[in-house]
Formats: C-alpha cells, structure tokens, sequence
C-alpha cells in the first residue's frame, strides 16, 4: 500500500481525494496546509492526522502539492530536500515559467527524488486514441488545429487571492487552458513560431483572454482561443484536427466526445464517456498507475520542459 500526504486542502484536494479512495494500493495518511482550520477539516473527513508545515511530512511514499501554482516549485523544492517522501507529485502547471521548472527539476535531483507531474487529460482514452491516430500515421500528414476553450470563471471565483495573478496563477492559458495547450504539444511538438495576442476584461496582470496562431516544427499550424469572459457559464470546448486522411472534432471539457468523424477506412470508434466535473477521470488513471509503480506513464523530463515552454511562447 503506497502511503500518500496531501498539501494543501482547496479545491483540486476533492478530486483527488476521490481519486485515491476510488484507487486499490494507495491510501492518504496525513493531510497538510497553512490553512489550520481547511487542514483539520479535511483531516477529520478522511479520519486521518493533520499538519499546517510540510517540511513535518514523514514517512510517506508520495506527497502530491496541490497548491497554488507559482508555488509549486518552492514547495515542491522543500519537500523533496525536508522529507523523506521519494516520489512528489505536482498539480498543473509544475510552475509559471520555464526557468523556474529547471530549477525545480534541478533540486530535485540533488534531493535524489522523482518527480510526477499531473498531466490527467492524457490518459483520456479518446486523446491517447487521437494521439495514436497521429503518430502512426494513419491520419496522413496532419495540416491544421482549431482549438477553443469559452469558458466562464465568475468574479466569486476571482476574488480567491492567488486567481488572476501574475506570479502565482499566469492567465488563462496556466490555469484553466492549460490542458489544452498540453494537448496541442503532445499531438504536434515544438513550437517554431507563435503569436499570442490577450486581454484581460477583468483588468487582472494576466490575460484571461488569449487567442494564439502556432506553427510546430512537424509542420501542423493553428489556433488556440481560451477564454474565461464567456457571458454566464461555459459554452465550449473543442479541438479540431484536420489532416491529410481526415477530419476529427472532439469536445467535452475533457475532450471526452467525438462531434465530428471523417477518417479514412476507419469507422468513428464508440469510446464517448461521461464525465461527472470538469476534471474528468484522468487523476484516477494517474494514482492507479502510482499504485502499480507505473512510472513510464507520466511524460519525461523533456516534454515537461518544452510544454511549459510551449505555454509561457503563447501567454506573453
Ligand atoms: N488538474 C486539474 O484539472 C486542476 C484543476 C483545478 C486546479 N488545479 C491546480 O491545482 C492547484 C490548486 O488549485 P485549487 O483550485 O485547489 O486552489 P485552492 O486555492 O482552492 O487551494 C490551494 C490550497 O493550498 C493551500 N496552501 C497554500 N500555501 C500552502 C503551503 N505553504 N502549505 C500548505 N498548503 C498551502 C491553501 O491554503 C489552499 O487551501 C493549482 O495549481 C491549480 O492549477 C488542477
């Protein structure tokens, strides 16, 4: 049974909560986070101890940082040089900017620990399916991408102290959109050149509206359009690719429906799921694979790198 802490109690702390319990071979231990009253709260639910200083952590196999963003690789840092725990998992996105992640990774490898970042939309079976479809190439080459994410975050949501800041929360494109601009770096690489162009209606430091053009090294261009100004409540979702072999539109806030299938020679698959939250199931594919020490099925070192730097080209 690997042994889990928590650190930090908000929002995401549920989904993975759920996501634990739902999971054979893991189990939380001890919950943490500054927030005395938050930490005792959700330690009571869980029947387990509670700690506000994460350097106190001792004797677990994991500890996932479930914290603010910009946060991350500091309290990631210290974890990985203040407790014993071998493996740290890290909420998206494992930092705001590409040198802050290579000074992350940089101390954790002094630490002698591992780190697994939550990347959940690629275990998504429909984008590992899409993902397939490119790489082996039964999609024929893949000329073009539309991506759009018209969301809605009400100022409720905004007047929660990191949201809508530049160093711990980065704009749309970290914080909600983030998923997505990891999907278009999974599917097609390497930015050669960009534009991103954002506003902010809110009047935040970062941009909650960003629409960016990309061309990638294999050749792909497209656009991604991310919002949270949209009027009232989400209104869409979607990614569509358009290649040599066929035409493919997914939607769902977790990409977790075909809307559109044209492909050469091949039927549109039946793999349409429900989700019940936007999060999706991705974190309970994620603590399975912890459970069965199944290291290889979070993205390398590299990828991180270059996703977080595909992100911070398309943010400013
Ligand atoms: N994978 C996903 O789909 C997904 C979805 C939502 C949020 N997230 C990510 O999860 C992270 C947390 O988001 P959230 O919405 O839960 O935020 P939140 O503000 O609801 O929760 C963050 C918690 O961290 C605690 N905290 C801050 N500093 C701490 C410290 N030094 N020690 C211990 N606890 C500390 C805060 O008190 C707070 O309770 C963010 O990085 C966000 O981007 C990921």
């Amino acid at each position: 049974m690997k042994k889990i802490a928590l650190v930090g109690c908000g929002r995401i702390s549920k989904r993975h909560i759920e996501a634990i319990n739902n999971t054979e071979g893991v189990e939380i231990i001890l919950v943490c986070d500054i927030n005395e009253e938050r930490a005792k709260a959700t330690g009571a639910t869980l029947g387990v101890p509670y700690i506000t200083d994460y350097k106190k952590i001792t004797g677990v196999d994991i500890v996932s940082v479930l914290t603010p963003s910009g946060l991350h690789p500091r309290h990631a840092a210290e974890i990985a040089e203040n407790t014993d725990a071998p493996y740290i998992v890290v909420e998206k996105p494992i930092s705001i900017t590409v040198r802050e992640s290579y000074e992350l990774f940089s101390r954790i490898d002094k630490a002698g620990k591992t780190l697994l970042p939550v990347y959940q939309n690629r275990y998504n079976p429909l984008v590992a399916f899409t993902k397939e479809l490119i790489d082996s190439g039964k999609l024929g080459k893949v000329h073009q991408f539309i991506c759009n994410v018209l969301w809605n975050r009400n100022d409720e949501y905004f007047n929660i102290d990191w949201h809508g800041t530049k160093e711990l929360d980065g704009g749309v494109l970290y914080t909600q959109a983030s998923h997505y601009v990891d999907m278009i770096h999974f599917f097609f690489g390497d930015l050669v050149e960009s534009k991103g162009i954002g506003g902010s209606l809110r009047n935040l430091d970062v941009y909650d509206s960003i629409s960016a053009v990309c061309r990638f090294y294999s050749g792909v261009v497209g656009t991604i359009n991310a919002t949270v100004d949209v009027y009232r409540k989400n209104y869409l979702t979607e990614f569509t690719i358009i290649a040599e072999k066929g035409t493919i539109r997914l939607s769902g806030t977790n990409l977790n429906k075909i809307d559109f299938w044209d492909v050469e020679g091949m039927e549109q698959p039946d793999m349409d799921f429900t989700i019940d939250h936007v999060y999706g199931k991705g974190h309970d594919t994620m603590y399975e694979y912890i459970a069965n020490e199944r290291w290889d099925m979070f993205p390398s070192r590299k990828d991180i790198l270059s996703g977080i730097a595909v992100m911070e080209k398309l943010s400013y």
